[in-house]
């Protein structure tokens, strides 16, 4: 089947598209593996007119967003991010009603409704980077609590505003189950995504995106505890399969693990799973997508 794929993939000159979490055959085949900030960039980058993303909505939507002309398929179009839909327009109004110099900054974790209300995107790998530069004092970042706490943390000059949403895979990992593995093996660094709970980030020695944690184990070391989401593991060990990695709970994206090789082979052969966006909220989206773009560099 990898095969076929690849072959039906050069006739049709389509780019297959992948993020960490999706299991290992997928990575395998897909020509760009990355985080969301990576999978969002390299999109513009492209020259294939068609583009099949292996993740969930949101980061497909952003490509479409920021490549309206290029044809986007999700490889299963119900593959959908919770966290993305835990924050209302209402309550960005809200906000903006109440702070006068203020920032609404949503993690790229967010529908293109919700972006199209906001002032700058933010992902994992560059989120403090991008809250240090703007200029406003008070800054709403959402959907994720948890992200916004982590910058809050980091960024001690600004006003940050938590909301209340929360990522239901990283806010599973249970603190005893991290003191037991770090108990265990106390030479081993503890690796943990920003969307883990503060307790948890308080243990960590490194706090990153996917792309983050996987260069922290590849630096140096040989054991480590890491904390995100299991399908991680496949590029780790493709680059250095001796190094030991625990992970402290099995974490698992039910909506990343919808992808598969069989619903790609049949999108290539018989179209599909279009994914479109509303002209006006996609042009409205662009805005916070290209300015992330622009302040990273
Ligand atoms: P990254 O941008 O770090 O890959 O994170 C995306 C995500 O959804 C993590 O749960
Ligand atoms: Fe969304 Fe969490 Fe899955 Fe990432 S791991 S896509 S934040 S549900």
């Amino acid at each position: 089947m990898k095969n076929r794929i690849k072959k039906l993939q050069k006739e049709k000159d389509v780019a297959i598209l992948a993020h960490y979490y999706v299991d290992g055959e997928v990575q395998e085949i897909a020509d760009y593996v990355g985080d969301s900030f990576y999978l969002a960039k390299t999109a513009t980058k492209l020259n294939n007119k068609i583009i099949i993303m292996a993740g969930v909505y949101f980061m497909g939507e952003s490509i479409k967003i920021l490549n309206p002309k290029k044809t986007i398929q999700m490889v299963d179009i119900y593959a959908d991010c919770p966290m993305a839909h835990m924050i209302t327009i209402e309550k960005i109004k809200e906000m903006r009603k109440k702070y006068n110099d203020l920032a609404v900054v949503c993690y790229i974790n967010s529908t293109a409704e919700i972006k199209a209300y906001c002032d700058i995107c933010i992902t994992s790998s560059n989120a403090v980077e991008i809250v240090n530069k703007l200029k406003e004092k008070n800054i709403f970042i959402v959907p994720d609590g948890n992200l916004a706490s982590y910058i809050k943390k980091q960024v001690k000059s600004k006003n940050i505003i938590l909301n209340e949403g929360y990522c239901c895979v990283h806010n599973l990992v249970h603190l005893e189950n991290v003191i037991k593995l770090k108990n265990q093996y106390p030479n081993a660094k503890v690796l943990a995504h920003p969307e883990c709970k503060e307790e948890i980030l308080n243990l960590a020695d490194y706090v990153g995106s996917t792309s983050g944690i996987i260069a922290e184990v590849l630096k140096g070391g040989d054991e480590f505890i890491i904390i995100t989401e299991k399908g991680i593991r496949y590029k780790i060990y493709e680059k250095a399969p001796n190094k030991k990695l625990y992970f402290a709970d099995a974490l698992i994206c039910k909506s990343m693990k919808k992808n598969t090789l069989e619903k790609i082979e049949k999108i290539l052969l018989e179209g599909g799973n279009e994914l479109k966006v509303d002209d006006e909220i996609a042009k409205k989206a662009l805005v916070p997508l290209k300015r992330m773009l622009e302040l990273t560099g």
